[in-house]
């Protein structure tokens, strides 16, 4: 496996790869690479010919005062996990690699990012937006994976792709989950042991308001009230920074649970802001 930490060495490697004939497929990642990554590596490895995994804390898509210092870097793991996986070149360059001189231009999402993380996190997704669509025009891949646990992001960059016309197919795969259903991220290492046996709730409220809305499709201010009282209850020292039913290709809240909708919430916990979400129907 190679590495490469220039955007004319990744470029050089890709174009011998596509001159070759094989198809380009990137994994896009901000590394503390977790069991999430590693099923996003190896639907990439299967989805390709020639695999690129990015490493890069990406500075632009972090608010003031959020976790960019303190956000977990473990480069010799990631470097191994990507090796293991099969990827044929890690990408990792630095912040003056990818932002030489102030960036003076946002790639933005409109109406999309206006809910969800996008409405309590202004400018993350424009952040987002702007890496992978400077990622995408680096690598120029053919496919590239995301993961659903952060499912406005997927819808987001989706849109991005189909407005901007970039010539890449998103591939999205289903959120990888610890034994007892806490999604997996690299912010659950800001838990405590205490709050860490807690966070699972999360997920149970969600599996609540799915077997809900099976059942018998109750309005979705429901299925809101039913998660909150979950949580308030049982993850005592949870803040719920939001809880929404929203319809899965609009992210628009819905009133009603006869149709597909996203249960999405995001709940801070200690130092962790974590997220999660279900897609019923
Ligand atoms: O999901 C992430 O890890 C990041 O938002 C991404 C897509 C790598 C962009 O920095």
């Amino acid at each position: 496996m190679d590495v490469e930490n220039t955007i004319e060495g990744i470029r050089n490697r890709i174009g011998k790869a596509r001159r070759a004939g094989g198809t380009i497929g990137l994994v896009p990642t901000m590394g503390a690479l977790h069991a999430g990554h590693r099923t996003l590596m190896a639907a990439g490895r299967a989805g390709c010919d020639y695999l690129v995994v990015s490493i890069f804390v990406n500075p632009t898509q972090f608010g003031p005062g959020e976790d960019y210092q303190a956000y977990p870097r473990t480069p010799a793991e990631d470097l191994a996990a990507c090796e293991d996986a099969g990827a044929d070149v890690v990408f990792a360059p630095g912040v003056g690699q990818m932002y030489p001189t102030e960036p003076l231009t946002t790639v933005s999402v409109s109406k999309l990012t206006e809910t969800l993380c996008g409405r309590r996190r202004p400018g993350h997704l424009d952040g987002v937006c702007t890496v992978v669509a400077k990622l995408f025009n680096i690598v120029e891949p053919d496919r590239a994976w995301f993961g659903a646990k952060d499912y406005q992001q997927s819808v987001v960059v989706r849109r991005m792709v189909r407005d901007l016309n970039f010539p890449v197919e998103i591939v999205v795969e289903p959120t990888v989950r610890e034994p007892d259903g806490l999604a997996v991220s690299s912010r659950n290492a800001y838990l405590t042991p205490e709050q860490r046996r807690q966070a699972p709730e999360l997920y149970a409220a969600l599996r609540a308001a799915e077997n809900m809305i099976t059942e018998r499709q109750p309005p979705a201010e429901e299925i809101v009230a039913a998660v909150r009282g979950h949580i308030s209850g049982k993850v005592v020292e949870g803040e719920i920074e939001y809880i929404q039913v929203v319809d899965p290709e609009t992210l628009e809240d819905v009133e009603t649970t006869d149709r597909p909708v996203v249960v999405a919430l995001a709940v801070r916990l200690g130092k962790a802001r974590l997220i999660d979400n279900v897609r019923v129907g």
